[in-house]
């Protein structure tokens, strides 16, 4: 969807937003899928209730984009704009055992830094790609760590009230891989309560799981992390793994020979390609096993 109104561009320049025409979301993704549109990016987090109400006035839909580790985007000319956070500097403040984060901040930078003020905890979360915000909203996790236990308060954009605000860390709940936030909530900053821990012990917890992550996944290729959410008590790469699913492709979406639960794309797989591999891999589960593995990847699909 381009936006090509003058005097709406000029709006949007008013409002500090910054519009990259005809952006790639292959670019944008670590997949490397999806067609193209027009990305707005919001330099003032108070101009965006403003930028919202004149998208809709203008009847432009929008979606939100983080750091696009965990998407899947449609192909061809997107129906939609996307609108995304740019990068303010510093993105992280330490007061004590709290540090104070843009949601546009890079996680794994965030965490490194953390540590080097020698405060811990979020060890596991080094070598999740994406940004604060997007870990925020599906409350990241890996190696027993999952951001949500050290929040101790989130700023957010409410789509449903228009309006920024701020809740506790206790007005929000956090579970596996889900969160209490609304589908079109944007996160704006959220303070993190750390456990002190000195900077060696952290580096150490870090390199651990940085192996763990190198010897179990396909760490150099393109892909959104596990496709799917591990089922109860259960693990959807090991499932999908004893069906000897690995290596299966359609076009060049492919099931990594490294970790099953993490489909690649090997070349120029199609959001297409990729949607019907998803589709196959969950009915071949559901067949053998009688479970309806859910995504985990966020599907942009209209
Ligand atoms: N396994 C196989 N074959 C495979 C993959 C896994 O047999 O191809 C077995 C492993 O040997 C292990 C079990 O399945 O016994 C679980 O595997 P793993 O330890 O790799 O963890 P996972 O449950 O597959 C989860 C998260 C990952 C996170 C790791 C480490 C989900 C959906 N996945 O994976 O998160 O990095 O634990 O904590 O919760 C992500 O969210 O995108 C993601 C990659």
């Amino acid at each position: 969807m381009r936006i090509n109104d003058p005097k709406l561009l000029a709006a949007l320049a008013g409002l500090g937003v910054e519009v990259e025409p005809g952006a790639s979301m292959t670019e944008l993704t670590y997949l490397g899928i999806g067609g193209s549109t027009d990305l707005l990016r919001i330099t003032r987090h108070e101009t965006i209730p403003e930028l919202l109400n004149t998208l809709d006035r203008e009847g432009i839909p929008h979606k939100f984009l983080g750091g696009g580790s965990n998407l899947l985007v449609m192909d061809g000319e997107l129906p939609f704009v996307v609108v995304q956070l740019a990068k303010p500097t510093p993105d992280v403040v330490i007061e004590g055992n709290v540090a104070s984060v843009d949601a546009a901040a890079d996680l794994g930078r965030m965490v490194t830094y953390c540590a080097k003020n020698n405060l811990g905890g979020m060890e596991g979360l080094i070598g999740v790609p994406g940004t604060v915000g997007g870990a925020l909203r599906m409350n990241a996790g890996a190696y027993g760590t999952q951001i949500g236990s050290y929040v101790r308060e989130v700023k957010l954009y409410r789509a449903g009230e228009r309006k920024i605000e701020i809740l506790r860390g206790d007005q929000i709940s956090f579970e596996y891989r889900h969160t209490s936030f609304a589908p079109d909530d944007m996160m704006l900053a959220v303070k993190l309560e750390l456990p002190s821990k000195p900077y060696q012990e952290i580096l150490q917890g870090i390199r651990l799981c940085n192996e763990k992550r190198r010897a179990s996944q396909p760490l150099g290729q393109k892909s959104a992390g596990c496709i799917f959410k591990n089922p109860q008590g259960g693990s959807a790469g090991r499932m999908i793994d004893e069906l000897g699913l690995k290596g299966t492709s359609v076009g060049d979406a492919r099931v990594s020979d490294r970790h099953a639960n993490f489909f690649v794309n090997a070349g120029q797989a199609s959001a297409s390609d990729m949607l019907t591999l998803i589709s196959n891999v969950r009915e071949r589960v559901q067949q053998a096993y009688g479970i309806t593995l859910d995504n985990e990847v966020v599907v942009w699909n209209a």
